[in-house]
């Protein structure tokens, strides 16, 4: 409102002001006009009657001379006559003529308009006119015509001008405040999409909408786009990574594409529990790191629908909104019966792949009927993409070893998708890859992805000298890049994280308050050491070994028994499958033996939790612990090292951390140790235990920083800044029609 009048009344004076100079000016003119006009018929009426007037004025008849002049007047506009003779005397007139216009004061009236005088009738033109008969003055014809009507004409005149001009305002201002309004919204917002970091571009966008604006704004668009694109990507290593730098990374560079996840695991799983449905979150690193980013960009989550209640939450389309407390994207369930399961996840995936893919000796199984399986499922996963994708070119975020066909089945349905691709276990050598049967159609698979991710340099080498072993592919090893019929896949390594800060430690108790809780719960003693160990329970972990080093510790160091406990929370995982049976026993076991040779009255060396545990119970027993021990045989990355770290705000407690995890290559201020070096981890329990606080916190603000820095935001924010530059030039080369210098070359010729 206030802005409206800030444009009407500048514009309300403006107009009363050229109403004012004009209104004036028009009445002058039109009353000039109106003059000349009486002037011409004054002419002509006094031509008309110079002849009958002569003859009448010599016969002397006063009364026919008078009832001539009264004929004459019947004229509406001629309001008088009068005939003076030459000694300026009134001798004839009507009986109109006025007593106030004498001969004299007529005789001296010229034409034009000092010939209008005003009587009390109104206004009056008059108008003397010299009459002659025979070559001698006769005398003077005096005419007066009505001027009322042009006034009265004038002043309707004046009443339209005004209208006229109030209307054009009214007009005008009506067009300028609203085309006023609509600016200064969009030059505002823009302005504060600007002070908000959006920068020039939203400017533009805002202002785009206007056709004489879009060609410019175009230009300018892709202009600020491309300086901007260019600065950030150069300075990744500048940027705050935090969920708003992924949705700027999508909306800047991915210019706001769809971005789909899809992964075998989903983020959250419905179970059935008697006439309720329960919802577990999943042990898995798949959805620690990808959980997080999903909240932060939308879109979908394709994934297996695993749990006994799954299929009661999905609507038609087999969809569920999560997280349920709050929800931000969407799952998309697949669904496999369990003979489908059987052969294409505890088969294939995790009896061939995985022991395949992690060197902890246990010998992969190949069956043709998981591979069967396997394939069939993928291609439901690959369908399911397609089926979801609502443009030609979505960002696929394709997730693990359960979905090595996926890329290329995708790849030949959407040519245009970018396809990122993250292995999160590690890659053998050629050798030992070599071993499965399908090897080629795998590594055919994963060449589908525009990106193909691993943790480690160490793993994505692995995988280049697989390819060249295998298959006929052009290698560039400088730039990592493999192109295989026609296509080129880029092949980067990405250590993959956890969020910072990470909601698991939001509200939770304060370190002392845990310590208390979980000394509590285990009938331990304020005093009492307590050790970690957390993860699904799985061969490649190391937990026998690092059960057998709390052994040699005790054994080495007894003056710990009764004051050391080590608590192992391990997630029952793929219990259908024979080595995880077999490890279940082995475990259990081995604590067994342990707590029998050192345990005391209620104290216990080991704790084995066998099941399922919530992210606030870890997120407790994290905080509480005084170490934590992280002794994989082989792993990808290792989240739980991480999470150890960001749950320590207190900057104390002790990592002990396997060197055959990718977590080592950046958690160096852990101990790092061999897990298959029974008495070198007892010596690192020993050093964690008596570790002066001084040290830990040195070390523990250290690793915090590592993790703060490399958050999984940077992880995934780094792979699609990589997949929007290569998005950048695929779009230079479509509008270049693809031309190069050999082809020119070819031409020059
Ligand atoms: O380590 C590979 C991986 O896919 C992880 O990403 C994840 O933590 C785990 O395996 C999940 O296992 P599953 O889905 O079989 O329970």
């Amino acid at each position: 409102m206030r802005l409206s009048l800030r444009f009407l009344l500048p514009l309300a004076l403006a107009l009363a002001g050229v109403a004012y100079a004009v209104i004036p000016l028009v009445d002058t003119l039109t009353l000039k006009w109106f003059v000349r006009d009486i002037e011409i018929r004054v002419q002509l009426i006094a031509g008309t009657m110079e002849g009958p007037l002569s003859e009448l004025v010599a016969s002397q008849s006063k009364a026919k001379l008078q009832a001539y002049l009264q004929r004459i007047i019947q004229d509406e506009r001629l309001f008088a006559i009068g005939f003076c003779d030459r000694n300026n005397q009134l001798i004839y007139k009507t009986a109109t003529y006025p007593d106030s216009v004498p001969c004299e004061q007529a005789a001296e009236v010229k034409s034009g308009p000092t010939a209008v005088v005003r009587l009390a009738q109104g206004a009056v033109h008059v108008a003397a006119v010299g009459l002659e008969t025979g070559g001698r003055p006769l005398g003077r014809l005096i005419l007066l015509h009505d001027m009322s009507w042009a006034e009265r004409r004038s002043s309707l005149t004046k009443w339209y001008l005004f209208y006229l001009f109030a209307g054009i305002g009214v007009v005008i201002s009506l067009v300028t405040v609203l085309v006023a309004h609509l600016s200064w919204r969009g030059w505002v917002q823009g302005v504060r999409g600007m002070l908000r970091g959006e920068g020039l571009i939203g400017l533009i966008r805002d202002q785009q909408h206007k056709p004489e604006l879009q060609p410019v704004a175009q230009d300018l668009r892709a202009m600020i786009h491309e300086l901007q694109s260019d600065k950030r990507m150069r300075d990744e290593r500048q940027m705050s990574w935090k969920p708003a730098t992924l949705k700027m990374i999508l909306r800047d560079h991915l210019a706001g594409d769809e971005v789909m996840i899809v992964s075998n695991r989903e983020p959250y799983v419905h179970n059935r529990r008697d006439q309720q449905i329960d919802v577990q979150v999943p042990a898995s690193g798949v959805v620690t790191a990808l959980e997080p980013i999903m909240r932060a960009c939308s879109g979908v989550w394709i994934a297996h629908g695993s749990g006994s209640g799954d299929r009661d939450v999905v609507d038609a389309r087999n969809h569920v909104r999560v997280p349920p407390d709050d929800p931000a994207y969407e799952i998309r369930r697949i669904w496999m019966t369990s003979e489908e399961e059987e052969g294409y996840y505890y088969g294939f995936a995790n009896e061939g792949l995985w022991p395949l893919c992690h060197l902890a000796h246990v010998r992969p199984v190949f069956r043709s009927s998981d591979w069967t399986h396997y394939k069939a499922i993928n291609e439901r996963f690959a369908m399911t993409i397609v089926e979801e994708a609502k443009t030609d070119n979505p960002v696929v975020l394709i997730q693990d070893y359960h979905l090595a066909l996926v890329p290329k089945m995708v790849r030949d349905r959407l040519p245009h998708a970018t396809i990122i691709t993250f292995w999160h276990i590690p890659w053998p050598n050629p050798e030992s890859y070599a071993i499965c049967p399908w090897h080629q159609d795998i590594l055919e698979g994963l060449l589908g992805s525009s990106i193909l991710g691993f943790h480690t340099r160490f793993h994505c080498s692995n995988f280049i000298k697989t390819v060249d072993r295998s298959l006929e592919t052009r290698i560039d090893w400088d730039s990592s890049t493999i192109s295989y019929g026609g296509k080129l896949t880029a092949v980067n390594h990405y250590p993959i994280s956890i969020e910072w800060p990470s909601r698991m430690f939001l509200g939770q108790p304060s370190v002392p308050e845990c310590r208390t809780q979980i000394r509590a719960k285990y009938g331990l003693s304020a005093s009492h050491q307590v050790g970690i160990g957390v993860e699904r329970l799985d061969y490649t972990k190391g937990i026998l070994e690092r059960f057998l080093a709390v052994e040699r510790l005790l054994e080495l160091q007894p003056e710990w028994i009764g004051k050391l406990s080590f608590l192992q929370l391990a997630a029952p995982s793929r219990s259908k499958i024979d080595e995880y049976q077999h490890l279940g026993q082995q475990v259990t076991a081995f604590a067994d033996r342990i707590n029998r040779r050192f345990g005391r009255g209620t104290y216990q060396p080991i704790y084995l939790m066998i099941k399922h545990h919530d992210p606030e119970e870890i997120a407790i027993h994290y905080r509480a612990a005084d170490f934590c021990v992280v002794s994989s045989l082989h792993d990808g990355m290792n989240l739980v090292a991480k999470e150890f770290v960001a749950a320590r705000d207190d900057e104390q407690g002790v990592l002990i951390l396997s060197q055959f995890t990718g977590a080592a290559a950046e958690l160096a201020e852990a101990l790092v140790v061999n897990p298959y070096n029974i008495d070198e981890c007892a010596a690192a329990l020993q050093l964690a235990l008596t570790m002066p606080g001084t040290e830990q916190r040195a070390r523990m603000r250290s690793l915090r920083g590592i993790v703060q820095e490399f958050n999984v935001y940077r992880w995934a924010g780094r792979m699609l800044m990589d997949a929007a530059r290569m998005r950048q030039r695929a779009r230079v080369l479509r509008q270049t029609g693809g031309r190069d210098v050999r082809a020119a070359t070819e031409e020059f010729r």
